[in-house]
Parts: structure tokens; C-alpha cells; sequence
């Protein structure tokens, strides 16, 4: 509808869907070389050969776009004393009890989280995947730091894996917030119900 706000312009959707299919491609890649009984999805990149060849480089794009997407929206998932009291009261939250709730802004606590998690989780698998990539960076590094950079890499790929779970588990939760993501835009019930502060800055700037 011509009344709708524009909440994603369509570069910031074709960098966030770039990072989704990735995060695909890199996780199962990863999830192959990660435990002989998950070895058959070595199949879908043509091979053993071809999936340790493509891992590496799967990671890094997705680091790589990733870091586009967190410079542009870090400054709207700063958290604030707004943001603490909607933590507190996260029974409210599951229990959709959206009115009793401090005003939420372009993101809501819990999103900001997931982001700062986000960032966290890819620092650390750049960082320990460059450290344990065998073809050009491994032999520059001791045994200790390899194993720690493997132990590292495996445990920030299980927290990226939940977290994303989460992410379109709240993603499909929120009715409206996968089409904002599709189209870039939200109706203007979505946004005086789920980001309130938002909707008051964006009518504010158009004023
Ligand atoms: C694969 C399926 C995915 C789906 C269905 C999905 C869905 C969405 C939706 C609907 C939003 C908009 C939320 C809103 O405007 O309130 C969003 C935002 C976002 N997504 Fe995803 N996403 C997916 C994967 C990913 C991945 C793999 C990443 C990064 C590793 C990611 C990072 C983000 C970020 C950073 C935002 C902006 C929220 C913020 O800055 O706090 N998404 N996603």
C-alpha cells in the first residue's frame, strides 16, 4: 500500500539475503567436514576435495558481507536503559504482551542481542578459520594455537547456528517482518505495534 514505510532499502536486502544464502553454503560445507556421520553433504559441492576447497572461501565472502551489513546497522542496535527494562520484563515479551513494554526503537532488545551475538560469533570463526586454513595460513601457527583456533571455530559455528535459528524462529513470530525483508517495507500498524520510538522518528522526519 502507498501508505507503507520503508523499513530495508533494496541494497541492504540483497546484502542481508547474500549473507542468508552464505551462511547456508558455509554452514552445510562446514557441518560436512565437521563429523564423519555428515560427511554425505560433501556430495552437494562436489566431493570431499571440493568442499575443503570451498569452505574456506564460502566463510570468508560471508565474513566479508557480513561486515557490510553489521557497519550499517550497529548503530541501530546500540542498547540503551530502555533496552535493559525490556529484558527484565521478558514475560511480557513471550507472553505478547506488547503494550505493557518500553517503547522499542528500530530494534527491540532482544534483537540487539542477537546482533552483538552475531558479530561476536563471525569475529571469532574469521579469526580461528584463517588460523587453522591449511593451504595458506596453518604452518605459521603451533600445534596449541591450532587446536584452540579448531575448538573455537566449531564452538562459534554452534552459537551462529542457534542464534540464527532463533533469528527466523522470531523472524516468522513477528507476522510483517519477512515481508519487510522480501519488499522492504511495513504497514503502519506493524510498525506502531512492534517499534513504536521507530514509527514516531520516521512520521517525525516526514513532517
Ligand atoms: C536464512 C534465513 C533468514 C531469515 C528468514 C532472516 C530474516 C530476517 C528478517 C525478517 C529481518 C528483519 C527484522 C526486522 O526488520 O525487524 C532480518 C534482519 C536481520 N538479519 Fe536476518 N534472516 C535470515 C538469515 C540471516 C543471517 C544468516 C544473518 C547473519 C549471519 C542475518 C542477519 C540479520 C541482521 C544483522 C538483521 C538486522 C537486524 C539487526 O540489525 O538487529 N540474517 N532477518
Amino acid at each position: 500500500m502507498n501508505d507503507d514505510i520503508e523499513r530495508y532499502t533494496p541494497s541492504e536486502r540483497s546484502n542481508h539475503w547474500a549473507v542468508a544464502v552464505l551462511f547456508i553454503l558455509a554452514g552445510l560445507s562446514g557441518l560436512a567436514l565437521f563429523h564423519p556421520a555428515l560427511f554425505g553433504l560433501s556430495a552437494l559441492f562436489g566431493g570431499g576435495t571440493w568442499t575443503r576447497i570451498l569452505h574456506p572461501f564460502l566463510g570468508l565472502a560471508m565474513f566479508l558481507l557480513f561486515l557490510w551489513l553489521a557497519i550499517r546497522f550497529a548503530g541501530h542496535n546500540r542498547m540503551n536503559d530502555r533496552d535493559a527494562r525490556w529484558l527484565r520484563q521478558w514475560r511480557d515479551v513471550v507472553g505478547n504482551r506488547e503494550d505493557r513494554l518500553p517503547e522499542v526503537e528500530r530494534y527491540n532488545a532482544g534483537q540487539k542481542l542477537l546482533f552483538w551475538v552475531l558479530v561476536l560469533s563471525m569475529l571469532v570463526l574469521v579469526v580461528s578459520g584463517v588460523i587453522i586454513w591449511r593451504q595458506y595460513f596453518s604452518a605459521m601457527f603451533g600445534i596449541e594455537t591450532l587446536r584452540w583456533a579448531s575448538l573455537l571455530h566449531a564452538a562459534a559455528a554452534f552459537v551462529l547456528i542457534l542464534s540464527i535459528i532463533v533469528h527466523i524462529y522470531a523472524a516468522i513470530w513477528v507476522k510483517g517482518s519477512v515481508g519487510a525483508m522480501l519488499y522492504g517495507r511495513v504497514s503502519r500498524a506493524w510498525a506502531r505495534k512492534h517499534h513504536l520510538g521507530w514509527y514516531k522518528a520516521v512520521v517525525r522526519e516526514r513532517k
